[in-house]
C-alpha cells in the first residue's frame, strides 16, 4: 500500500515504522487564532496579543469557552494556564479532551476554585466508551493563580499521563488485556471552559460564588501539541516545531518520573476512586487492583 510521504496511516503509527517529512504547515509560536475557536460566552472569551493569549471570563450572566479546531488521535498536549485569582470559590475551569457521541472518551483536568488563600482542587477523570467514575483529586504544591503553569496530557497507545509543570501526577494505563476499555479509536478535541458550579464545587457546594468579585478570569498561552491530527479518516503525526519527533508515541515514565508520580500521589492526592471503599463496596474496578 503506497502512502503519500507526508501522511501516515493510523495502523502504521502503531508499528512505529513511519517516518515523517514536513508534515504539518510550519507554524512558529502557538497561535490561538490558528488552533482554536471560541465557542460560547458572548464576548467573554477573548483572543489577545495577536493570538498569543486567550482569556475566559465568567460573570453572573454567563461563563465562556473554546475548543480546538483540530481533532487528535493521541498526542502530547501542553497548555500554560493561569487560574482565576483571589476569591474564586464556586468557579470551575475545565480543560479536557473529548470525543463525541454516547460512548465518548474523555480526559479531564478540572480546577475547582476556592476562597482567597485556600487551595484549589485539581480534579482529574478518564472516560472510556462513555464510562468515567475514575476521579482522582489533588492539591497543588504552588499557587496556580499567581503565574502560568504547564498542564500536560500525554495520550499514547500505552497510557494517559497527566502532568503539571513536567511532574507526572496521574497515570492511566492501557489495561485492555484485563478488559478495561482504553481511549484509542475516537479522535478528541481540546475543550476549555470557565463556569459557575457553586452548587457543588467548593466544599461540596457549601461556599457560594461571590459575584462582587466578577468577572472571574482564567488565562491561557503557549499551547503546544505534539500530536496526531485526525482528518478525513486519517491521522498525521508530528508537531509544528519538530515534525520528525514522535518519540512521545511510545514514551514511558523513566525511573525519576515514577518517583515524582509517587511523591505527588503520596503528598498531594486528596481523593482516589481506587481507595473509596464505600463507593465500591461491591468491588473495585479492575484497573484498581493493578497498582
Ligand atoms: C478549599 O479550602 C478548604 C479549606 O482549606 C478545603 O477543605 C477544600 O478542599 C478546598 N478546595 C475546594 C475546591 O473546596
Amino acid at each position: 500500500m503506497a502512502l503519500p510521504s507526508s501522511r501516515c496511516s493510523f495502523l502504521l503509527v502503531f508499528s512505529a515504522i513511519c517516518w515523517f517529512s514536513s508534515l504539518l504547515p510550519a507554524s512558529a509560536a502557538s497561535n490561538f487564532n490558528q488552533d482554536f475557536l471560541i465557542t460560547w460566552g458572548d464576548g467573554r472569551a477573548k483572543i489577545l496579543n495577536n493570538g498569543g493569549l486567550l482569556t475566559l471570563s465568567l460573570d453572573r450572566a454567563s461563563g465562556s469557552g473554546f475548543q480546538s479546531k483540530n481533532e487528535y488521535l493521541f498526542g502530547k498536549i501542553d497548555m500554560h494556564i493561569k487560574l482565576v485569582p483571589g476569591n474564586s470559590a464556586g468557579t470551575v475551569t475545565a480543560y479536557y479532551l473529548s470525543s463525541k457521541g454516547s460512548t465518548w472518551d474523555e480526559i479531564d483536568f478540572e480546577f475547582l476554585g476556592n476562597l482567597s488563600g485556600d487551595p484549589y482542587i485539581l480534579h482529574t477523570n478518564v472516560f472510556s466508551q462513555g464510562k468515567g467514575n475514575r476521579e482522582q483529586q489533588f492539591y497543588l504544591w504552588f499557587d496556580p493563580t499567581t503565574d502560568f503553569h504547564t498542564y500536560s496530557i500525554l495520550w499514547n497507545p500505552r497510557h494517559i499521563i497527566f502532568s503539571v509543570d513536567g511532574t507526572p501526577i496521574r497515570k492511566f494505563k492501557n489495561l485492555e488485556s484485563i478488559g478495561v476499555p482504553f481511549p484509542k479509536n475516537q479522535p478528541m478535541r481540546i475543550y476549555s471552559s470557565l463556569w459557575n458550579a457553586d452548587d457543588w464545587a467548593t466544599r461540596g457546594g457549601l461556599v457560594k460564588t461571590d459575584w462582587t468579585h466578577a468577572p472571574f478570569t482564567a488565562s491561557y498561552r503557549n499551547f503546544n501539541a505534539n500530536a496526531c491530527v485526525w482528518s478525513s479518516g486519517k491521522s498525521s503525526c508530528g508537531s509544528s516545531s519538530t515534525p520528525t519527533n514522535n518519540a512521545w508515541l511510545s514514551q514511558e515514565l523513566d525511573a525519576a518520573g515514577e518517583q515524582r508520580l509517587k511523591w505527588v500521589q503520596k503528598n498531594y492526592m486528596i481523593y482516589n476512586y481506587c481507595s473509596d471503599a464505600k463507593r465500591f463496596s461491591q468491588g473495585y474496578p479492575p484497573e484498581c487492583n493493578m497498582s
